[in-house]
């Protein structure tokens, strides 16, 4: 069986390595992939939004079964395009895929279907929103409607930031079509939940629960990042909290989409906040998270190509996804100056041994030499029965990586220990 895997970050290698544990399968390719993975598939370095060339690829190639893992092709109508040729997909097609690709869409969404989340005012208009900023409880949380490669959240604790944040979007355009609408939503606070799903359009399996930490320094502090890392199993989501999800958000979602006629096939993220009033969602993502995809697979004891398939053909069960019962920790390593101005270009060495717990996410050959080409470079992990555990096992692999420039939070899970203290 041919696969081809769409995307080229962590996430995908982490995909990747699952995928291959599947019987059967003769090729996988990455489009585009990254050097990282080179020993593991073909890298074929075509862009993941370059809807005509993946087509074209997938057909030339007789791709049995193509993996869409971004959102940005997901949201562009891949899986829609690959299906039309009779090339099955996993991922949600084009109208399901909206649920993250407008969130004026997934507020107006729950409201319809009774979904917890924070109150919001959606607007269209400069005007309107600059009044509300004026007026406005604070903190407010400002949202670019449309996908804005995680930057189109803004927590405003003043009046001039809130308006900084309306003009930033709908003035200045830093979002381009994303910022047109914007959603000003209420500021919840409560530990954060990362849930992915698997869903067939009736069928909901959640996988075990993660926590990422999205800013680049220790303690919280810094930038806001794609992820700085992550463990699994997250101990804030309690089997009770688990039951109570199944029934606010999880079923209810998707449910609301095939009634809508938007039925979800794929990996459906639920980013969660779980207030001191219930949990509540924060964002809907329509593909697996990263770095959260890292820790989550590894503990999947099942085959991920045959769940897959399930969530494509309709034939999803909760028996066909097993869990094992460990921890996970993934520290991500980045380019020093990470989330700003960084330098590419310098030797990654990476220990044989520690080769198989590594996800390659920006790297590129020069020469036969692996070497840095983006600002999250790779993420090392680690499982263990105990998250203590693999939390110091994924930092002394990753210890003995190395690459100029290169730097990680030391805390990853520190907060996700405390929290297993109190309970
Ligand atoms: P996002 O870019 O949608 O992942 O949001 C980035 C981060 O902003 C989330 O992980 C939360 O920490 C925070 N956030 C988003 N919405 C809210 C909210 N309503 N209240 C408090 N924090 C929020
Ligand atoms: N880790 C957050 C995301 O994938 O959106």
């Amino acid at each position: 069986m041919k696969i081809a895997i769409i995307g080229g970050g962590g996430r995908e290698h982490a995909i990747l390595r699952a995928v291959r544990r599947h019987p059967g399968i003769s090729r996988v390719y990455m489009l585009p992939g990254n050097a990282g993975m080179a020993g593991e598939a073909e890298i074929t370095g075509i862009s993941a939004t370059d809807l005509p060339a993946i087509s074209d690829f997938c057909q030339e190639n007789a791709i049995d079964y193509c993996i869409v893992s971004p959102d940005d092709p997901l949201v562009m109508g891949c899986v829609d395009l690959l299906e039309e040729k009779g090339i099955p997909c996993f991922g949600p097609n084009r109208n399901a895929a909206i649920l993250e690709g407008s969130k004026v869409f997934a507020k107006a969404f729950m409201a319809r279907h009774h979904i917890p989340t924070a109150a919001c005012q959606t607007f269209t208009e400069l005007d309107a929103a600059l009044s509300y900023a004026a007026s406005c409880d604070l903190p407010i949380v400002v949202k670019a409607d449309g996908l804005a490669l995680g930057k189109g959240v803004v927590i405003a604790f003043t009046r001039a930031e809130a308006e900084d944040a309306v003009r930033n979007a709908m003035e200045r355009h830093a979002f381009g079509k994303s910022g047109e609408a914007l959603v000003m939503e209420e500021y919840l606070t409560g530990p954060e939940v990362s849930v992915l799903a698997f869903t067939d359009g009736k069928t909901v399996v959640p996988m075990v629960s993660s926590m990422d930490h999205k800013r680049a320094k220790d303690g919280d502090q810094g930038l806001n990042t794609g992820g700085m890392g992550t463990i699994a199993p997250n101990p804030y989501y309690t089997d009770a909290v688990a039951q109570q999800c199944m029934e606010t958000i999880f079923l209810p979602t998707i449910r609301g989409m095939a009634e809508e006629g938007r039925p979800f096939r794929g990996c459906l993220y639920f980013g969660l906040m779980l207030t001191p009033n219930g949990p509540r969602v924060i964002e809907y993502n329509c593909r697996f998270g990263d770095p959260e995809t890292q820790v989550v697979l590894p503990l999947l004891q099942s085959d991920l190509l045959d769940i897959m398939r399930a969530c494509t053909d309709g034939t999803l069960s909760p028996s066909m996804v097993r869990f094992s019962q460990d921890s996970a920790c993934c520290v991500i390593l980045a380019s020093s100056g990470y989330p700003t101005h960084y330098e590419k270009g310098f030797p990654i060495s990476i220990p044989e041994d520690v080769l198989p717990y590594v996800y390659v996410a920006g790297a590129a050959d020069r020469e036969g030499t692996l070497v840095t080409s983006g600002g999250r470079v790779l993420g090392v992990t680690a499982t263990a029965p105990e998250l203590k555990d693999a939390i110091a096992l994924a930092y002394a692999r990753a210890d003995r990586v190395r690459f100029e420039g290169a730097f990680c939070r030391r805390d990853i899970g520190q907060r996700a220990l405390r929290a297993g203290k109190e309970t």
